[in-house]
């Protein structure tokens, strides 16, 4: 019952979401001298701030519903937005950034399917956070809140009324502590650390705790269990090994991820993913220079299934490897498509490409509905990487064609673009090459399907690296 209803609430607030941020971007980001909503125009009670947008009113709720899982002391964002002074003194940017929809951060276009933990403000939102800057950033009583709400449905309203994970079955920790530097570019970290799992693991949910959020952009897990990890950590005496792209060996399990802000992944009962007896785990930690030298010790808690497992969760990979990027061309397609053969659902979807890819569309085509847009990016960029969960999950039947759209500049007018001058670009996992990849976690209606998934999606994928190994890489011909 409260599950239903807390999904409810989730389909009505991804839908104001999107409604309102469809329409504020159609209606060309002015929205400053629009009349007050009704709820401002009730009872204003005397009180001559009633009628003012304030601090203590609206402003602050707004603040931390959106904004302070970063713009706080010890986020991962350059300045904190707490208290009053703060929030007035960077109104400006904020309303800037706020009507670029820059922040707060969300990658995805409102033309992707609803997702869990999204962030965006509604129309409402931005609206109000205007008229506080124009009214001149009053700062309101903090006893007498304004009448003036919000909407009071917010995503973030939402994530936190997910019962408890409970304690965890088990608990991984950095095995010391990483110097995270004051200054310099982000760092990609793999660590690999021993589970002494004696027997298959089965795990519905994953928690990650940052050791100093200011430095911890980004987390992803995955499990090893062909030693190779444990190998290239062992080359050198620092904690883990250093790579850009991936991860230089062939995850028996990838296990989800974590961005600020983001739940825990937790998947419904009755459907876990497997991790073999034995295995590695490795914390990929992407870890970005705050100006102040840090020393992170995050730590990672699993909560195994407790119900007896329906369904086990997979990871599927679409991608064309014949990927050959031209130099000097400023908008150059990639397409890589999919032909389901079973019947599959989707419980998350994340793309990985590197710097010199601007955008991505990932489509379903039903062969009777046509296409659906999943998920669009259409401003690429490596450091805002996540496993986007849609709200619920995507049921798409055997015979729908995924199709993958990621377009890459490789000009010299990319300022990302690691060659200057532009050289041209293939495959690999280098920081000057280029990937272009999605990984779908998905769940099949029986186990032969799932079997069948898994043998059919890996058969595609050597067929597309036996087709690049055809094109060898000299100078790309003129297309
Ligand atoms: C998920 C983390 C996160 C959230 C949530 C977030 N920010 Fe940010 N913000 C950042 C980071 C990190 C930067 C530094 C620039 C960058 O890395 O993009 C930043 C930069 C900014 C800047 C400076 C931009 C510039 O170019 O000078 C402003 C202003 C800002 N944020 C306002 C906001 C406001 C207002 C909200 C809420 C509506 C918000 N942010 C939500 C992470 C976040």
């Amino acid at each position: 019952m409260m599950r239903e209803l807390t999904y409810c609430l989730s389909i009505i607030a991804a839908l104001s979401c999107l409604l309102f941020s469809g329409a504020h971007i159609a209606s060309g980001q002015t929205g400053i001298s629009q009349q007050p909503d009704a709820a401002d125009s009730s009872d204003s009670n005397t009180h001559n701030l009633a009628s003012k947008r304030t601090y203590h009113g609206e402003v602050e709720p707004l603040l931390r519903a959106h904004c302070l899982e970063c713009h706080r002391e010890g986020g991962l964002a350059p300045f904190s937005l707490e208290g009053f002074a703060q929030a007035k003194a960077h109104a400006l940017t904020s309303l800037q950034m706020i009507q670029q929809v820059s922040m707060p951060p969300w990658p995805p276009s409102a033309r992707s399917l609803p997702l869990q933990h999204e962030r965006c403000l509604t129309a409402n939102e931005q609206q109000l956070f205007a008229e506080w800057v124009q009214q001149g950033r009053l700062a309101g009583h903090p006893s007498l809140p304004s009448d003036n709400t919000i909407s009071a449905v917010t995503p973030q309203t939402i994530q936190t009324k997910r019962p408890p994970l409970g304690e965890p079955d088990a608990v991984f920790e950095l095995p010391s502590s990483f110097e995270v530097p004051a200054e310099g570019d982000d760092i990609y970290l793999y660590v690999p650390i021993p589970t002494g799992w004696a027997k298959d693991q089965w795990i519905q949910a994953i928690e990650f705790e940052p050791g100093v959020a200011s430095v911890v952009h980004h987390a992803s897990f995955m499990a090893d269990t062909s030693g190779t990890a444990r190998e290239m950590d062992a080359e050198t005496k620092e904690m883990g090994y250093r790579r850009y792209g991936g991860s230089g060996f062939t995850a028996s399990n990838t296990l989800g991820g974590w961005a600020p802000g983001a739940q825990p992944m937790a998947f419904p009962p009755g459907i876990a993913r497997k991790v073999d007896r034995g295995a590695d785990l490795v914390l990929q930690m992407h870890y970005h220079p705050s100006g102040r030298v840090e020393h992170d010790r995050s730590r990672i808690k699993i909560h195994f299934a407790k119900e007896p497992v329906q369904k086990q969760v997979v990871e599927l990979i679409m991608a064309n490897l014949d990927l050959q990027i031209p130099a000097n061309r400023a908008s150059h397609r990639h397409v890589a498509e999919y032909v389901l053969p079973v019947d599959v659902t989707i419980y998350g979807i994340a793309p990985h490409a590197h710097q010199v890819a601007t955008s991505v569309l990932i489509e379903a085509i039903d062969f009777e509905t046509g296409p659906t847009i999943l998920l669009e990016i259409p401003r690429w960029n490596m450091n805002w990487q996540q496993v986007y969960v849609p709200r619920a999950p995507l049921t798409l039947r055997g015979g729908t064609r995924l199709r993958t759209t990621f377009v890459y500049n490789n000009s010299s007018s990319n300022p990302r673009n690691p060659h200057q001058p532009p050289q041209d670009i293939f495959w690999g996992e280098q920081t000057s090459d280029e990937m272009g990849v999605v990984f779908f976690d998905a769940t099949t209606n029986t186990p032969e399907d799932l079997k069948f998934l898994q043998w059919h999606n890996q058969n595609r994928l050597t067929a597309s690296r036996e087709e690049a190994a055809r094109h060898p890489r000299g100078k790309i011909e003129a297309q």
